[in-house]
């Protein structure tokens, strides 16, 4: 029998032990993936991840393992250690220079932004340091000895096809947390070698049995470039490639639901909140991490261009910093400072407070902070969930219905995707984040409350499809695809 039901491979740690005694608190920093793979992450499971806590190689066994407690269950966690020079060439060159920003092309953003970089050909060095890690990763998960692997994001696109190479017999999963690019928009940005590059990732991603993505358009996009890059034909439910059968399927993230309920019935507002709520007037919110992905000066435009229209509400924003010595996010900080800078002189102008913090909010804060919005927006350029507006929807649970938030979330995220068609003008509202007077007007219609407040049934319906239901629908399917062979 097998050591553990599941292993989950996975860049980023469970969690990083960046105190002597404890592990980092629950917060934004990390993203979406930890959140929505947590409820999984219990009882007989193990997860295999990067060891970047100050205090990581303190709290591990020989083998880089130890066990760490969560609200689900005991979980046995591998770290990973790396050498400041592989680092550099797998996390921030490869991975946050190259893929992350190709993988959001599903519109030619460079050309369409001052501020979105181009992806960063890889050098053969850096592509070499991202095979290795991959391969560390690959290594690692097959020494865990779990029935099935289930592999996460744009960082460990090889690990499938490096385990099935090295004779794993269990299920392998891959799931793609971001988006899926446009291969007609994405090959204007890439050379000769970094086709190569983004080809051999897809090869080794179409080693698994079944490849999640966060929507039906991913999979259409990823199933286009495959035909073009690794020589696959369309199947039903996904592809055939080297005489297999590959499952590609949308299997959109949710919320960890207990996560976003129980402290938003409890939490207290921070200080700096309180004092602003008390003000009266409605709060325009913004909440992610400070990436050109995410459309935060485009909000911020919006929220001068409103305030000049003299519109009277609140501004808060808070920005958890990230991937800062990764090329391509200076020519954002610049430009953000810039959208901050006017927002604040022209709520200023007008003697209103304006809030934005460039930091990782604790996460009590995050929850009272989503559960005070009355407009939430999350313009992300493209994006593949972000789980902001949906914890939203959770976190304003206790309001009346009347009182409750307007969501206004860009049409390219996979929030719009997957809420758009059900409750757009129930509590959403879907826009173009670089059409600036669209934005513009989405939010001032919100502050009316317009076209329509977060209902009961938005809420109903995201508590169904929340992270521990994610999960169960995707190894579910897993399981019955391994199963056929
Ligand atoms: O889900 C959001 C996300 O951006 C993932 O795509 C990514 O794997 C994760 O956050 C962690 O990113 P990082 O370790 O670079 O902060």
């Amino acid at each position: 029998m097998a050591r553990f039901r599941l292993v989950i491979v996975a860049n980023r740690a469970y969690a990083d032990h960046d105190t002597p005694q404890g592990a980092t608190p629950e917060g934004t920093a990390a993203g979406g993936l930890v959140a929505v793979l947590r409820p999984a992450a219990g009882e007989g499971a193990a997860w295999v991840g990067a060891g970047r806590g100050r205090y990581d190689r303190e709290r591990v066994d020989a083998s880089g393992e130890e066990w760490i407690r969560t609200p689900y269950g005991d979980l046995r966690h591998r770290r990973l250690f790396f050498a400041d020079e592989e680092w550099r060439g797998f996390y921030e060159l490869a991975s946050n220079a190259f893929l992350w920003p190709l993988l959001h092309l599903v519109r030619p953003f460079p050309r369409l932004t001052t501020y979105f970089p181009q992806p960063l050909t890889p050098t053969r060095e850096v592509w070499s340091a991202y095979r290795r890690a991959n391969e560390a990763y690959a290594e690692a998960a097959a020494s865990m000895d779990a029935e099935r692997a289930w592999v996460h994001d744009y960082q460990l696109g090889l690990v499938p096809r490096m385990l099935r190479g090295a004779g794993y017999r269990g299920a392998i999963g891959f799931f793609l947390h971001t988006p899926f690019p446009d291969w007609e928009v994405a090959q204007e940005f890439l050379d000769a070698q970094g086709r190569a590059c983004f080809a051999e990732w897809l090869h080794g991603l179409l080693a698994a049995d079944l490849v999640g993505v966060q929507s039906s358009a991913d999979a259409r996009r990823l199933l286009r470039a495959a035909a073009v890059l690794a020589d696959a034909r369309e199947a039903e439910g996904g592809l055939r490639a080297e005489g297999r059968f590959v499952a590609v399927e949308a299997h959109p993230v949710g919320p960890d639901a207990t996560a976003v309920e129980e402290p938003a019935r409890t939490v207290a507002d921070p200080r700096w909140l309180a004092e602003l709520r008390a003000v009266g007037l409605p709060l325009v919110v913004g909440l992610e991490r400070g990436d050109y992905t995410k459309g935060i000066p485009e909000r911020l435009r919006a929220v001068a261009s409103l305030l000049h229209r003299g519109r009277r509400f609140i501004h808060v924003g808070a920005e958890a910093p990230t991937r800062v010595s990764v090329p391509g996010y200076e020519a954002l900080a610049a430009v953000l400072d810039d959208a901050a800078a006017a927002a604040a002189r022209a709520a200023a102008d007008v003697g209103l407070p304006f809030e934005e913090r460039r930091e990782a909010l604790p996460w009590e804060d995050v929850v009272a902070l989503l559960r005070a919005a009355d407009v939430l927006v999350a313009a992300s350029l493209a994006d593949g969930m972000n789980l902001v507006p949906l914890q939203t929807v959770l976190a304003q649970g206790m309001r009346p219905v009347e009182a409750r938030a307007v969501l206004v979330v860009g049409a390219d995220t996979g929030t719009a995707a997957a809420y758009g068609p059900e409750f757009a003008g129930r509590g959403l509202v879907v826009v173009d984040p670089l059409d600036d007077e669209a934005l513009a007007d989405a939010i001032g219609a919100a502050l009316e409350g317009l076209p329509g407040r977060i209902s009961d049934a938005f809420a109903q319906a995201v508590r169904r499809r929340d992270a521990r239901a994610w999960a169960s629908r995707y190894l579910e399917r897993l399981e019955a695809l391994h199963a056929r062979d």
